[in-house]
């Protein structure tokens, strides 16, 4: 517990608590920190949150109900709740100039929800990247509600590029008329031209929704460039390169603030969480700080210095490289599969995840690549050197059955060097 002047000033958080009170519970979050130290975590879109920000999230904000806005809630005593939402608002403002925040979604998915009903409804058209190409559920697969309520017609990339053909948007975009055109992705590691998309918006009357939910950090960080000034609705993650709590949030113009608000709240969501608030707060503070420009400029050196050792591995990168935290590699001519080459490196204590290629062979369940990121291994300390054993440690794992317990053996000595939440 912490004190000031002899006085607690935060409750909550207590492992030794949580131990006593539940020890099973106790045992399975211990459970979760070996793995995450002992194991080399490359999934795209994770990161390892700092303390301070796991310290807010197991705060007693967590109690609190406070539907509405700060000035305007359904629930008494929400003075520090207003004070705590005002400023995550004025610290996401800050780092990204926007007219409006919004920093209440849940989640990615709820904040694009919230984006669809503010700008939308039912029946609508809207122009998206096809799922397997890259893009995201909820820019309209059928299993979602983007694909179930709302007539979704998809872009994809070039087959000898792979990259987004803007030609193909344009033409698209004339031919369909959507109400709203989205740009952003899943599983793309290069740069999205948010002005070319702006142009095409313009071009047939439609909204433009930029889902930026991967690259967000990287843009707090002046590592790639924003689309805030050319969207007039962006959503994000909080959890992926911002390195922040898992959540979502909401960046758009003055012309559509009320109607992003109404939408997150009461349509979308009850009562923010806001506990989680307080963590994004606490997560905007720290990517507002200098550290985090060249934690970003990093995230992105380690990504290009991965991609280029594993295309040295026969690790082919799709678009033949990257511009962000993200590789996505064809695993085909190391005779794998995206699955066999995921279950490969679980084995041997890589963990990543398989991923469709554009114009995969494979079904979905199977794939034919691998996607990988650098955030949480820069957050570790590692650098371009550790890059290369992270990719001679992938190809190793997936070329050679055999040679598993070495390469895991090489995985725990570079995660030793670098821990994830090192001991105090
Ligand atoms: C582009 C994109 N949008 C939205 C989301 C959804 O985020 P969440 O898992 O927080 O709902 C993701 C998550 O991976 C994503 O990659």
């Amino acid at each position: 517990m912490a004190f000031r002047d002899g006085e607690q000033v935060f409750y909550g958080a207590d492992p030794a608590e949580l131990a006593r009170g539940d020890p099973e519970v106790a045992g399975a979050l211990g459970d979760e920190l070996d793995r995450v130290r002992g194991r080399l975590q490359l999934i795209a879109s994770e990161n390892l949150a700092s303390p301070a920000v796991l310290a807010a999230l197991g705060s007693v904000l967590s109690n609190k109900y406070a539907e509405g806005y700060p000035g305007g809630r359904y629930h008494g005593g929400c003075e520090v709740a207003d004070r705590v939402e005002r400023l995550a608002v004025r610290r996401a403002l800050e780092l990204f100039g926007a007219d409006h925040a919004n920093v209440q979604p849940y989640s990615g998915a709820a904040a694009n929800m919230a984006a669809y009903v503010a700008l939308l409804r039912p029946g609508d058209t809207v122009l998206a990247m096809e799922l397997s190409h890259g893009g995201h559920l909820t820019h309209g697969s059928k299993g979602n509600f983007s694909g179930r309520w709302f007539d979704v017609v998809s872009y994809g990339v070039r087959r000898d590029t792979e990259t987004i053909d803007y030609d193909e948007v344009r033409e698209l975009a004339l031919r369909h008329r959507p109400d709203m055109i989205i740009c952003g992705a899943a599983a793309y590691p290069r740069l999205i031209d948010f002005e070319v998309f702006r142009g095409i918006a313009d071009e047939v009357g439609a909204w433009l929704l930029a889902d930026v939910a991967h690259e967000i950090g990287l843009m707090a960080g002046g590592a790639v460039p924003s689309p805030v000034p050319h969207a007039d609705v962006v959503t994000f993650t909080t959890h992926k390169s911002l390195r922040g709590p898992r959540g979502g949030g909401i960046l758009c113009t003055r012309e559509v603030a009320a109607r992003v608000d109404r939408a997150v709240f009461p349509f979308v969501q009850g009562g923010p969480l806001m506990n989680v608030i307080a963590a994004k707060a606490v997560a905007f503070g720290e990517a507002l700080r200098p550290e985090f420009r060249t934690y970003a400029a990093q995230v992105v050196a380690n990504a290009k210095a991965l991609t280029e050792a594993l295309a040295e591995e026969e690790l082919r990168p799709v678009t033949g490289g990257t511009d962000t935290h993200m590789a996505l590699v064809d695993v085909r001519d190391l005779g794998a599969t995206g699955v066999s080459a995921e279950t490969a490196c679980a084995q041997a204590g890589i963990v990543l995840n398989r991923n469709a290629i554009p114009y995969d062979p494979e079904p979905p369940r199977v794939n034919s690549g691998v996607r990988l990121g650098t955030s949480c291994v820069t957050t570790q300390g590692m650098g371009v050197p550790e890059m290369k054993e992270i990719a001679s440690l992938v190809a190793q794992a997936v070329r050679e059955p055999g040679a598993i317990t070495s390469v895991a053996e090489r995985v725990t000595r570079l995660t030793a060097g670098h821990p994830a939440y090192p001991r105090g």
